[in-house]
Parts: structure tokens; C-alpha cells; sequence
């Protein structure tokens, strides 16, 4: 599906976005003639501009200084530059937290956030809505119609979690609106467990400051509410420029691995998904969870181009240890989210600040000007990017799908009282991508509401709690046909954090075609021996279950401890399906061959079985061509492909064949012509 608002946007940058946060307001005007010299220089398209500037925007409650964005705007405009105009609600001024100390997020050990950092106020404040509603309609009503617009940047990464009451109020509308009536939210959360029970809806308060256990159901819903909180403001902003103009699309930036916003419901919401992304340069494995992050970008709009909003051209700031990008890293990662359907190289920021707390955080424009490597290195990318252009508005297929879940999330995360307590859902799902990555397949990510059609194979990691309208899906996919690879802990509780009724794993007790009768988590240090059924044997630890078979078979059985003889990695067949389930946490080698096997003998394609797992190989296209990505993330390996045909380097203009040499950190993108039956 396309969406006109984005085809504008692509017609007016002309292929990719290249750019970075813009911050003009913390320099002197002869400091914006350079820039965008240098912007042109580098190859500069577009800029987000005002991110945080509301106190240099509005300096005194109701007076505006519109005057120095103007001139940049203008200044920007004649020299071929397009603005992602922010709304700068991320960072409230002080004259705001002064007059109205309770915008101010009461955080969670009960203590105000205070003034002097951003994101310093709950969402649910009528008063900071009103004033966020007030300056987004003072830039809108002057910047809508400024040529140089192009897209509306709503306020920052949305994020704080507040524990005011005023979020208490909005607390009970948004329970109100789920339950209906006090009867119902009672049973949903179990209140009769430690005496709860709520006889008015004015009882009820966000949670307390977590000291103690709380009800699980209520934390679970807190977290709901926080996210649809911090969604209404964004939703309200975006009204508001809609409302002077509505041909340019609206988005706002989101983060890596964030548990605050459930983006599923995020994304409907935007015109297209935006991420900032961090890895750590000294992370050997950061490029695969950013491949993970990219392939859930492309995924939340259902395949659309995203767009890689924010990333750091060398160190940020905010580790202990900032290490630097070595030369050639910068290139790979940004030319990493393109071949992952980035339609945009956007960095945080063009130009190194001089002060506040981000001034050690690389930029475009470092400070030591233009005659640096990273300078140069960014200029080298915004040439090959405007060669890229033919990429924009493409995408990729998959047949295969990880299910990733916030609800589910929160469940194994936020609520306590599981059987073990450090369950990290990040660590599992990409425990369950990184074989994918490593062998090239092409991965979509999906909700539990999303479209299983398309894909041979899903992958479930660690569902622990699920809906109902998930647990039908994932039962209707197998029985279709598909293959389902799921991982312990799955399916236990309801979309309540109630434990499914008859027995472990509820939800999926027919799936798997077993019964568990209890959860038995490792000891500390605790390791078993799995064999297979063909005597090959290999390690587990951290959890098992103790597995009662009903319709399902055991792929691999415990060669020792108090379950020996008995499944620890399940098969069975369902409709015309095949579910595969490990109720333990196999070592990571025998897990990956297995988790490949089930894709291989679904029958995916792999048009990359032979290149080493250093080299990653992706693919997008269009009804025309399609573009494959070729980036070796090795920094001392170089690595020979082998083209599966011929077609055209758009990096260097010449004709590709055979097989491709790629040097350390090198990168390819062949461009070919796609039969029309391929295009189908
Ligand atoms: C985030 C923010 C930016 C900046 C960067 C770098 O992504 O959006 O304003 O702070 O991190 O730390």
C-alpha cells in the first residue's frame, strides 16, 4: 500500500534522505552560512530542525521568536535543503515547570524529575498538552506553507513514565474505556487475591511506587496505559499540523529494544516508522541486533520504507566507554539500514556541540571542522546514497516471521511473581534471529493482530503471555500449514496475566501436543544433556519442563537429571502444519541447526546458502528491479560472492557478474532487471 503524503516526500528529496538533527538555535548566524555550505557539501537533503528549541521559540509564556527560524528555513529552502520541522515538546521550558511544577513526571521512587534534562513531564498533564498544544499550533500555523517543510517531526522520543495525579485521572478514563464497569476490572485483575477488590473507580491510582509486589494485572495495564498516554499527545499534535495541512507526512522517532510504547499501535498512527539507533562500536554483535531493529522498522508499517532518523556518525556519549566507529563502520551500518528497507541516512546531529551534555557526541560536522576523517567519511556516504536513489520506495519479502510482542514483553519483564525472574526478552528474540541473520534468510517481524499469510514459517520466542486473538492466529497458521518454531514458557497466561485454565501451556497445549505439568527453572549453575534421536547429544541449562506427551513426539529427550528419558525439544504435526517446541534452553550451536532444519524443510528460499555468516546479504525491490546488499562486517576478512546473475554495481556504475570481491568492511549493491514473473 502506497501512501501519497511519503510519495511527496520521495519526489521532493529525490531518492534517499541524508541529513541530521539541526540545532542552528545554539549558534551564531555566520555559524548557519557555513553549514549549509558544508551541507551541500556533504551531500545534505534534508535536516530536522527545532527538535528541542521550544525555550529559544517561546522564551516567556505567549512570546514567540519566530524570527531566527525564519531565516533559517529561508536559508535552508534557497540552497536546496527540505526541513523535517520538529515540534519541540520533547523539552518544556522553564518558565513552564516554574509557573506548573506539576508537568513534572513524578518518577518511580516517588521524587519529581526536575528541570535541567528533557523529557521532564507527564503525559497525561492537561497543562503540558495544552502548552504543546499551543506552540505546535503557532509552528504549524507559520511553517505549514514554507517550501522548505516537507515532513512534521512531533516532538522526541517519547518516553516518561509518570506516576502524577494527573496520569492517575487519566488512569481510570483509559480503565473505564477497557472494562466498562467495575465488575469486569475486578475479575480482570484478580482482586479478591490480597483483598482489592475496587467498589468506585476513584479508588483505583496509577501503581504505587513499585516497593512491594503489586498486582500483576494492574502493573501490566499501567504499562498499556503509558504507552496509549504518551501515544494521545503525539496523536493531539499531529492533529493539529494535519489540520493546516495534510499532504505532509507526520512521524515521530522511535528507540531501539523500548519497552515504554508498544509500537504496534504506534505505527498506524504515522505516516512512516523512524528509529535512532546506537550500536556500540565495540559490540562484535551490534550490527546483527541492529539488522533485528531495521527488519522490525520495515515490518511495523507492513513492508513500507522506514527511516533511519538518528544514528551517530563515530562515539556517542552516554557509555561509560564511547568507543569510536573505525573507518569504514559508519558507511556499512547506514548503507545496513538501507539494504534493510531505510529509505533515509539521517544522523543525530550535523554539528558537534560546543556545550551541554551531548558535546562529546560525534556529528556529521565534528569539532574538528571539515578536514576530518569523519567529515570526510560522511561526504564519501552522501555521494554514494544519492547513487542509491533508485532504491527509495522499495521493499523486501521474507518467509519467514518472528513474533515480537510488547504485550508479551511486559508480561515477562514488569509483572514478577514467574517462576523465574530474569527473563530477558530481548536476549530471547534475538537468540532465535541471529541463526536467521548468520544464514541470510530474509526475516519479517509480527504482531499477534498481524498477517501470517505471507510467511512458510513463524517463530514464536518465549510467548508467555498472549491474547486470545494471538493464540487463534498462531493455532489457524499451523493448521493451514505453516510451521511454527516456539520456545518455552509460551502461551501460559491470557491478555490479564491470568494463567490459562487446564493446564500448562493453555494456550498451546494442542499446538504442541503436550502437557506440562510443572516449570522447573535451572539452579544456579544447573546444566543437563539433551540427545537426539540420533544419539548426538549437546547442553542445556537454565530451564526445563516437565513435558507430558499427548499427540506430539520428542525430537530430543534429557540424557540425564530427574527428567531423563523424558521430551525436552517437542514435534507434532497440527491440521496441515508442523510445530516444533523446545521446553529448554538448548546451547546456542544446537538450537541454531535446529531452528534452521524446521526453515529448511519448510522450504524457504535461501539465495545466499554459501556466503560466510560475516558477509550479510539482503535484498529490495520493486516491480521492476531488485537491489541485493552485500556488506562484509568483518574489519580484517575480505569475502568472494558469487552472483546468483548479472546486473549493475550502483556504487560504482559498472557492469556485475560472476563473482563480486569484497574487501574488510566492504559493500556492494547490484542492481537487476526482474522477469516479470519474479515481480509477481
Ligand atoms: C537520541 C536523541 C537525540 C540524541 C541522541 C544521542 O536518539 O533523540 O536527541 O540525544 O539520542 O544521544
Amino acid at each position: 500500500m502506497t501512501n501519497p503524503r511519503m510519495d511527496g516526500f520521495r519526489n521532493r528529496v529525490g531518492g534517499l534522505a541524508f541529513g541530521g538533527d539541526y540545532n542552528p538555535e545554539q549558534w551564531d548566524p555566520d555559524v548557519w552560512r557555513e553549514d549549509v555550505r558544508l551541507m551541500r557539501q556533504a551531500g545534505v537533503n534534508v535536516v530536522s530542525l527545532g527538535v528541542f528549541a521550544w525555550a529559544s521559540l517561546e522564551p516567556e509564556p505567549g512570546r514567540y521568536e519566530f524570527g531566527w527560524m525564519d531565516e533559517v528555513m529561508d536559508l535552508l529552502h534557497d540552497n536546496g535543503i527540505a526541513v523535517d520541522l520538529a515540534t519541540p515538546t520533547a523539552a518544556p521550558p522553564v518558565w513552564l515547570t516554574h509557573l506548573h511544577p506539576e508537568v513534572f513526571p513524578i518518577m518511580a521512587d516517588g521524587e519529581p524529575f526536575g528541570f535541567g534534562n528533557r523529557l521532564h513531564y507527564d503525559p497525561s498533564s492537561p497543562i503540558y498538552r495544552r502548552y504543546a498544544a499551543d506552540i505546535t499550533t503557532r509552528l504549524a500555523e507559520r511553517y505549514s506553507f514554507h517550501p522548505a517543510l516537507v515532513m512534521w517531526h512531533i516532538s522526541n522520543e517519547y518516553g516518561p513514565t509518570a506516576y502524577n495525579e494527573a496520569s492517575s485521572v487519566n488512569f481510570r478514563h483509559w480503565l473505564k474505556r477497557r472494562y466498562g464497569d467495575l465488575g469486569t476490572l475486578n475479575e480482570a485483575w484478580t482482586t479478591r487475591f490480597w483483598s482489592q477488590v475496587y467498589t468506585d473507580w476513584d479508588q483505583i491510582e496509577v501503581p504505587d511506587i513499585p516497593r512491594a509486589w503489586m498486582n500483576p494485572s494492574r502493573i501490566l495495564d499501567f504499562k498499556r496505559f503509558t504507552s496509549d498516554a504518551l501515544l494521545e499527545c503525539y496523536v493531539a499534535e499531529r492533529d493539529i499540523v494535519r489540520s493546516f495541512r495534510d499532504d505532509i507526512p507526520v512521524m515521530t522517532n522511535f528507540m531501539r529494544f523500548y519497552r515504554n510504547a508498544d509500537y504496534w499501535k504506534w505505527a498506524p498512527e504515522e505516516d512512516v516508522a523512524a528509529l535512532d539507533i546506537y550500536p556500540d562500536p565495540a559490540r562484535p554483535d551490534s550490527h546483527v541486533s541492529a539488522a533485528f531493529q531495521f527488519d522490525l522498522f520495515r515490518s511495523l508499517k507492513g513492508g513500507q520504507p522506514w527511516m533511519l532518523m538518528e544514528q551517530a556518525a563515530s562515539a556517542v556519549s552516554q557509555w561509560k566507554l564511547n568507543v569510536v566507529k573505525e573507518p569504514g563502520r559508519m558507511r556499512l551500518g547506514s548503507l545496513q539500514a538501507v539494504s534493510r528497507g531505510a529509505d533515509s541516512v539521517m544522523f543525530f546531529q550535523w554539528r558537534a556541540g560546543r556545550g551541554g551534555q551531548e558535546r562529546f557526541h560525534s556529528a556529521m560536522l565534528p569539532h574538528s571542522g571539515p578536514g576530518s576523517r569523519t567529515f570526510g567519511e560522511v561526504t564519501a556516504l552522501g555521494r554514494e546514497v544519492e547513487l542509491l536513489a533508485a532504491v527509495a520506495g522499495t521493499t523486501a519479502r521474507a518467509e519467514v516471521a518472528v513474533l515480537f510482542d510488547w504485550n508479551g514483553w511486559w508480561g515477562l519483564e514488569e509483572v514478577g511473581g514467574l517462576p523465574r525472574n530474569d527473563f530477558s526478552y530481548a536476549d530471547t528474540v534475538m537468540r532465535h534471529y541471529t541463526p536467521l541473520w548468520e544464514h541470510h534468510y530474509a526475516v519479517d517481524v509480527v504482531s499477534p493482530r498481524g498477517d501470517l499469510a505471507p510467511y512458510k514459517v513463524l517463530i514464536v520466542p518465549n510467548a508467555y503471555l498472549i491474547d486470545d486473538h494471538g493464540v487463534e492466529a498462531i493455532t489457524a497458521f499451523a493448521h493451514a500449514g505453516g510451521t511454527v518454531v516456539m520456545s518455552f514458557f509460551s502461551g501460559v497466561v491470557d491478555e490479564c496475566n491470568r494463567v490459562r485454565p487446564d493446564g500448562y501451556p493453555g494456550a498451546f497445549r494442542h499446538l504442541i501436543g503436550a502437557k506440562i505439568d510443572e516449570y522447573w527453572p535451572a539452579r544456579p549453575g544447573e546444566r543437563f544433556t539433551v540427545r537426539f534421536a540420533h544419539g548426538r547429544t549437546a547442553s542445556a541449562d537454565w530451564w526445563r519442563e516437565d513435558v507430558h506427551l499427548e499427540t506430539g513426539t520428542a525430537l530430543a529427550t534429557y540424557a540425564d537429571g530427574l527428567l531423563e528419558g523424558r521430551a525436552a525439544v517437542i514435534a507434532n504435526a497440527y491440521g496441515s502444519g508442523r510445530v516444533v517446541y523446545f521446553a529448554t534452553l538448548l546451547e546456542e550451536a544446537a538450537f541454531g541447526a535446529m531452528l534452521l532444519g524446521q526453515v529448511e524443510a519448510a522450504g524457504v528460499e535461501n539465495r545466499f546458502g554459501d556466503v560466510p555468516a560475516h558477509v550479510e546479504c539482503s535484498v529490495r525491490q520493486d516491480a521492476q528491479h531488485e537491489y541485493l546488499f552485500l556488506l562484509n562486517h568483518d574489519a580484517e576478512r575480505g569475502a568472494a560472492v558469487r552472483l546468483p546473475g548479472g546486473g549493475r554495481d550502483l556504487l560504482t556504475g559498472t557492469p556485475a557478474t560472476g563473482e563480486v570481491t569484497l574487501p574488510p568492511l566492504g559493500a556492494v549493491v547490484i542492481q537487476r532487471a526482474l522477469q516479470a514473473s519474479q515481480a509477481a
